[in-house]
């Protein structure tokens, strides 16, 4: 992408000495700078007076005033997939502006101001496709007046910070914000250096410009072609979001004992094994096209909660807390019913209740008993997990299948046998 960041403050000068301005030290938009460019993007940087070196790598176009940064940032717009504006641009200037520095016996005691041009404002009828990311520093009511300028401004996004917080905004390292999204979403992040805020503005900026463009989406133009258009587009984020489920690694050995296998592969083992095992589940007339959708969805939370090893006592402290805030998190870049359709089979599998959800997680634990088994209880020996304790976390597979906690018994018996796992 070729990214145009904005960032700093402006000055709208009196005379030759004096001018007005603001407090911005120009960190954030900086920031957003150094992490598109980490993030391989081409950057164009357009910066008010600041007191920071420029980036390397990044082409740094220095400006004083709001008229000058809307000349550059006009100009700049077309070669652009994305417009980060992180200036804190002045809102007014003065009506004047002496040529000469004004003597204070000739100086009025009033200084008479008029508005800047709003910079997002006059470019809106220029977006088209291009991402359009604002920001919001408020002291007061910060969402709701966040959300005025990200419908008024038409942005994609708003990054809305409270600077009435010594910790956060105008001219500190860290800064708490939340990303409030068009489509009505909003994620509060907490608080961490500015490098890594901008890092998740970056990266929301990225899932936001391969959205299905809406010239592509079906039937478009009409109301229900808009709908099915915005539909396509939050799944899309959702199904380019769970490519990180891949990179979840469990505390499990690959059955050659080559690598651990991460959480998609674990949950497309489950959803095989479904389909194949399901005359074996207790209840013979059970969904399962049900089971299946759960053992794909059971294990997604993961991607920000992380893989939690089933015998780690410690780690299971604070799961299900976590777990929840990564659910709504995740389910939540989904359109709402299909939120409350996700939300549902997880909180169903977490339950453990219906026959489809023992069925699903009887295969949960069978299938590392497998993996366990074949590598000759490595990681068992690793953590030094005994039998007792196997028997004890697994026994809930007869809820769901007699013959398999059968079967799995077997095969733990087989391990101590074999010196696998301990008595
Ligand atoms: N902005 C802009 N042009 C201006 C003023 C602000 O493009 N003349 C941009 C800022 O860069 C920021 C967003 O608009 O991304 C919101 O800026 P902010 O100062 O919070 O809001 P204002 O629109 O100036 O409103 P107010 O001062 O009333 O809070």
């Amino acid at each position: 992408m070729r990214v145009l960041v904005t960032a700093g403050p402006t000055r709208e000068f009196i005379d030759p000495v004096r001018f007005i301005s603001n407090r911005s030290s120009g960190k954030m938009g900086y920031a957003v700078a150094v992490a598109a460019r980490d993030r391989g993007h081409e950057v164009v940087l357009v910066s008010g007076p600041v007191a920071l070196p420029p980036p390397a790598g990044i082409r740094v176009i220095k400006v004083v005033s709001a008229a000058d940064m809307l000349a550059v940032v006009s100009e700049q717009l077309d070669a652009c997939d994305a417009l980060v504006m992180a200036a804190a641009v002045a809102d007014w200037r003065p009506a004047e502006v002496s040529g000469q520095k004004v003597k204070k016996r000739d100086a009025a005691t009033e200084l008479k101001l008029v508005p800047t041009a709003d910079i997002l404002l006059t470019l809106k009828p220029r977006k088209g496709d291009r991402v359009f990311v604002g920001f919001a520093a408020e002291t007061t009511g910060m969402e709701a007046e966040a959300r005025r300028k990200l419908s008024d401004k038409g942005l994609d996004m708003i990054v809305a910070n409270d600077v009435s917080q010594p910790d956060a905004g105008f001219d500190v390292e860290t800064n708490r914000v939340v990303l409030i999204a068009a489509e009505g979403t909003a994620q509060a992040l907490p608080l961490m250096p500015k490098r890594e805020v901008a890092a998740e503005i970056i990266e929301w900026v990225e899932r936001a410009n391969r959205r299905v463009p809406a010239a592509l989406a079906p039937a478009c133009g009409s109301r229900a072609g808009d709908e099915s258009a915005r539909r396509l587009s939050r799944q899309w984020d959702f199904i380019r979001e769970i490519d990180k489920l891949k990179r979840v690694l469990r505390r499990t050995l690959l059955m050659d004992g080559s690598r651990y296998e991460n959480d998609a592969e674990h949950s497309w083992h489950l959803a095989v094994m479904a389909v194949l095992l399901r005359e074996h589940a207790n209840e013979p007339g059970l969904d399962i096209g049900r089971v299946i959708r759960m053992v794909l969805v059971h294990d997604i939370v993961e991607i920000d909660a992380g893989d939690t090893y089933c015998y780690d006592e410690k780690g299971n402290v604070g799961k299900v807390e976590r777990e929840k805030v990564a659910a709504d998190r995740l389910f939540g870049l989904l359109p709402g019913d299909q939120k409350t359709e996700m939300m549902a089979l997880w909180d169903e599998f977490e339950a453990r209740a219906t026959p489809e959800a023992k069925f699903a997680a009887a295969l949960d634990r069978v299938q590392p008993l497998m993996h366990n088994h074949g590598t000759g209880g490595v990681v068992w020996k690793a953590h030094g997990v005994k039998a007792g304790k196997v028997i004890e976390r697994n026994r809930h597979v007869e809820e769901g299948s007699l013959r398999i906690w059968e079967f799995a018994e077997s095969m733990i018996r087989d391990a101590v046998k074999r010196g696998y796992l301990e008595e």
